[in-house]
């Protein structure tokens, strides 16, 4: 992805945005102040991907450790056929659609069994224009319809011009905790029509060292990325949070089995967050939670969508079992 990705984005792809950055703001000065107040202190990953993190996320898709994105890939790339037969779409919604890299293997596929639209769904504006102009440059018979939304909040406007599978690649079902994932899928099921499906990509439960090095590389990336939001708060809500005070930490959970990510202060300090008229104390080593990663088994992902009302519809997997991708009709 290029720098200037905000400023590349070609003007003739209409963008629906249902997030304004006051809507934005708001959500975020609530979030805040809820999160820095709870015991223990908690941030909302949305804040992670402003121009500078979607740059870092996908720096953190091309380490050698961060296996999730290639193991989707080569599941996309083996199944795409298949997936997209058994899809039986004519629209392609994708949700955190980021820089739909890897979803050009299933448009690819997908175009040639009868797709003609295709709507990136994405929180952050700037990474869905750039994606959003690639993809109408790249399939000229394809509408590409942007939208700018949060995926916890805007799934009833969903633009519905014909029969549609919404997809939520990279594992980021699993950035929501049980309750939030049991309410986006009720939703989804809510709004989903009959015949009508899902896809989901979802990390699988493997070893702990494997895991712990996905969110944790040697060369620092992953903690600049957790410590971007960090940034994030200094610059929306005038927070002086000094960035190097804060240690990137990962750590298995393993009765919830996910990892989790942490900033914990390094020394006893207090956080000015101006725009809140909030002051925040932290111990030496106190922590806040910046996200949560959970992995699934087949019977797990089975368990909660199935919950909301979906039946399966294809299980695909790479040859380690590393990473399933998995289609649930309405
Ligand atoms: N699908 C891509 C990107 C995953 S990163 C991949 O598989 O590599 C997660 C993406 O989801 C980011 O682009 C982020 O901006 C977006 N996102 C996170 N929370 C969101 C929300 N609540 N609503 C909409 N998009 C969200
Ligand atoms: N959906 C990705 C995942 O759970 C998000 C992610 C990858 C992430 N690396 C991260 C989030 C590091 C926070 C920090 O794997």
């Amino acid at each position: 992805m290029p720098a200037s990705h905000a400023m590349s984005a070609s003007a003739t792809v209409p963008i629906e945005v249902h997030l304004t950055d006051d809507d934005l703001h708001e959500t975020l000065r609530e979030e805040v102040a809820a999160g820095l107040t709870a015991d223990p202190k908690w941030l909302s990953p949305k804040w992670f991907y402003d121009d500078r993190g979607s740059e870092l996320f996908d720096e953190i898709t091309r380490l050698p450790e961060y296996y999730p994105t290639e193991a989707e890939r080569r599941i996309l790339a083996r199944h795409a056929a298949e997936i997209a037969a058994a899809t039986g779409a004519e629209v392609l919604v994708e949700l955190g659609s980021g820089t739909s890299d890897k979803t050009r293997l299933l448009l690819d596929a997908l175009v040639a069994t009868g797709v003609h639209t295709f709507v990136p769904f994405d929180v952050s504006e700037g990474i869905l224009r750039y994606a959003a102009a690639v993809l109408d440059d790249r399939y000229p018979d394809l509408g590409v319809v942007g939208v700018v939304g949060d995926f916890e909040r805007h799934l009833d406007e969903l633009p519905t011009p014909g029969c549609r599978t919404v997809a939520l690649l990279g594992s980021t079902i699993g950035n929501l905790d049980p309750e939030q994932r049991a309410c986006f899928l009720a939703t989804m099921a809510e709004v989903l029509e009959p015949g009508e499906a899902l896809l989901l990509g979802t990390d699988l439960i493997k070893d702990r060292p494997r895991l712990l090095a996905a969110y944790d590389d040697p060369g620092g990336v992953t903690a600049a990325f957790n410590r971007n939001v960090l940034a994030v708060l200094n610059r929306e809500l005038g927070a002086d949070f000094e960035l190097a005070s804060f240690d990137h930490e990962a750590r298995w959970n393993e009765p919830q089995h996910r990892i989790e990510m942490w900033l914990r202060s390094s020394e006893a300090q207090t956080v000015q967050v101006a725009d809140l008229g909030l002051s925040v104390d932290f111990a030496r080593g106190e922590g806040v939670r910046t996200e949560l990663s959970t992995k699934f088994d087949r019977d797990l992902v089975t368990a909660d969508v199935c919950a909301a009302g979906f039946r399966a519809a294809g299980w695909w997997t790479d040859d380690p079992g590393d990473f399933a991708v998995s289609l649930w009709r309405r």
